[in-house]
């Protein structure tokens, strides 16, 4: 697109009717000593204002590094985009300035680690922490900053807020501490939420809290969210639709309802059959064989055929394009119709 193109009204348009985060044939590598690793190889997907897409895959699948690249947090090098495009509101931040970048980074775009622990500072408190926010972005005095953090830790339900403000991270539970890394993402009011595993390190009765609060926040401030699991037990209840990734490409997407109703993708039906059911108790769980591949060398044809209970001659040959199985769902196997039909 020409710079006057650009400056156009068509672009304006284009900006206002886009979907609020667009990812489109991102492709991210790593140089190492052993090779290059294809972490990334392809990735299609988008949300929208209000939505949440979970993006769903074991690990080592790419979900983190294409969280990374949209967030501009890439380790570049060893990391490098060869191809592709993130459009935040129609524009492309891969084309963006090192200082248009940071302006949306914590304001607009906001990331939850996994990890609270490490990705707070142990040395200061809790409320400095949360007040920083308001103090560098807005330039609130430090008590009117303070004031701010209160309302936050209210906000997301940490207990006798106004006494606990000046403790340290480590004074907290696994939970809260989560709690407060969603009040540090949610303190700017961002469009978009990505958070990558956020309760992966929390007991199943503290993720399925933390969660619903995610849940209730975004909807609230109608952000958009970009949920980050290996497990799809976990995202069942909160999100709209869910992107599938294998060996960095998506190999469905799908609305949630229907992915469990009935996968169009063994890798899928594989991740859904290992999820223990209260109905089938006592029941040894199903486990996909073998391992994911090695980024180094991802097998020919479709990348999940050694592991594939489906596979045929044609998937070792030939790469399944992400094909569209109807309106709202496709996937990148030779043989949905017949995963489809069960
Ligand atoms: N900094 C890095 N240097 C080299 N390789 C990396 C780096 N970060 C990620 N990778 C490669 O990318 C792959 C995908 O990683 P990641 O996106 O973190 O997977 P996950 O789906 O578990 O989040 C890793 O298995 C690794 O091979
Ligand atoms: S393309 Fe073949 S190997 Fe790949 S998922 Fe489909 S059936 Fe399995
Ligand atoms: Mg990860």
């Amino acid at each position: 697109m020409t710079t006057l193109e650009k400056a156009g009204p068509e672009q304006t348009d284009a900006t206002r009717t886009a979907p609020l985060l667009e990812v489109r044939d991102l492709h991210v590598e790593f140089h190492t000593r052993d090779g290059v690793a294809k972490a990334v190889n392809g990735v299609n997907y988008s949300v929208n204002a209000g939505e949440t897409l979970a993006v769903l895959g074991e690990s080592g699948s790419g979900k983190s590094v294409t969280a990374q690249a949209i967030m501009g947090i890439l380790d570049m090098p060893p990391g490098r985009i060869p191809k592709g495009e993130i459009f935040f509101r129609g524009q492309d931040m891969l084309k963006m300035s090192g200082e248009e970048r940071r302006k949306i980074r914590g304001q607009k775009i906001a990331m939850i680690f996994q990890d609270a622990l490490s990705a707070l500072n142990p040395v200061l408190s809790v409320g400095y922490q949360l007040g920083e926010m308001f103090r560098v972005h807005q330039g609130l005095s430090k008590k009117d900053a303070k004031a701010k953090a209160i309302e936050l830790m209210d906000r997301v339900r940490i207990p006798a807020a106004k006494e606990r403000v000046g403790d340290y991270p480590h004074q907290f539970s696994g939970g809260m501490r989560q709690r407060i890394m969603i009040a540090m993402a949610m303190a700017l009011e961002p469009d978009l939420i990505i958070a990558d595993e956020p309760t992966t390190a929390l007991d199943v009765t503290v993720q399925a809290q933390v969660m619903d609060l995610l849940a209730e926040l975004q909807r609230e401030m109608n952000m958009g969210l970009i949920l980050i699991t290996h497990d799809l037990g976990v995202v069942a209840d909160v999100a709209d639709k869910i992107a599938v990734m294998y060996a960095g490409r998506i190999v469905e997407t799908a609305p949630v309802h229907e992915i469990y109703k009935a996968p169009a993708h063994p890798y899928t039906k594989g991740l859904l059959d290992s999820i223990p059911r209260l109905d089938q108790k006592g029941q040894e769980l199903y486990a996909i064989k073998g391992l994911p591949p090695n980024l180094l060398r991802i097998p020919s044809g479709c990348a999940f055929n050694p592991r594939c209970p489906m596979a045929k001659e044609v998937c070792r040959t030939d790469v399944p394009p992400l094909a569209a199985v109807s309106d709202t769902r496709a996937s990148a196997c030779h043989f949905w119709k017949e995963t489809l039909d069960g």
